[in-house]
């Protein structure tokens, strides 16, 4: 396994500071990664082990996600759906040159059909808008078309913009899933504030013992 933790050091995640643009914006007005470091590397492992060769990202902020993993895994295919939200704090929306794009909202005719043109996907991350009715219909939308694993964020729904993610996470029991939920150590925390939920619709698939999870 790749040191995940070194080839992220210079990778800024959400932070003692990042928490405090948050509490202060109400949004975190960087250009950062919006996960927990601890549980990205995970998700590294996580790639690395299922041999994941596409992704797309739904709910990208800036890019920065998204411009890593692709940084750290050269993805065959690599796309990126979001609304745009960033541009409106003066910030710039920047993906790989080979990613395709697509600024609409998840849950339109527009995305359903670039969706459709994508095809087959190793790895699709949910984490566009967190309420419960959203959630579930992301879910519904991308388990229709061609792929391995659908991702959810926020699983561990600690505040009241994501419980919505935690409630979904909860009632999904078809399939097979997996946890990745760490202690947000840049919080100084012993809990996670965050959790990614990895589901598979066949049962048996996710093997909680080949990356490192917390939960099962
Ligand atoms: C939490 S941020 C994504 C963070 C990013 N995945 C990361 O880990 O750094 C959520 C993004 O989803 C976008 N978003 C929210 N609802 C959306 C929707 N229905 N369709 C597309 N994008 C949406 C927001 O504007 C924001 O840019």
């Amino acid at each position: 396994m790749r040191d995940y933790r070194r080839e992220l050091a210079n990778e800024p995640c959400w932070d003692a500071r990042a928490q405090r643009l948050f509490d202060i914006h109400g949004e975190v007005l960087d250009d950062i990664i919006l996960q927990n470091r601890e549980e990205l590397i995970a998700l590294c492992g996580f790639i690395e082990a299922y041999d994941i060769r596409s992704y797309l990202e739904i709910g990208t902020w800036t890019g920065r996600l998204v411009r890593t993993l692709h940084r750290l895994f050269r993805f065959e295919k690599v796309a990126a759906c979001d609304d745009g939200y960033a541009r409106r704090f003066g910030l710039s929306i920047t993906l790989p040159r080979e990613a395709a794009y697509l600024e609409a909202p998840s849950g339109s005719s527009a995305f359903e059909s670039w969706r459709a043109g994508l095809g087959h996907l190793d790895l699709v991350l949910i984490d566009a808008n967190h309420a419960y009715h959203a959630v579930k219909r992301d879910f519904e939308i991308n388990r229709r078309y061609p792929h391995r694993f659908l991702a959810f964020h926020d699983i561990a729904g600690t505040t009241p913009q994501t419980r919505g993610v935690r409630r979904f996470w909860a009632e999904l029991h078809e399939g097979s899933r997996i946890e990745i939920v760490h202690p947000h150590r840049e919080l100084g925390l012993e809990t996670t504030t965050m959790g990614i939920g990895i589901w598979s619709r066949s049962s048996g698939t996710l093997r909680p013992g080949r990356v490192a999870i917390v939960r099962k």
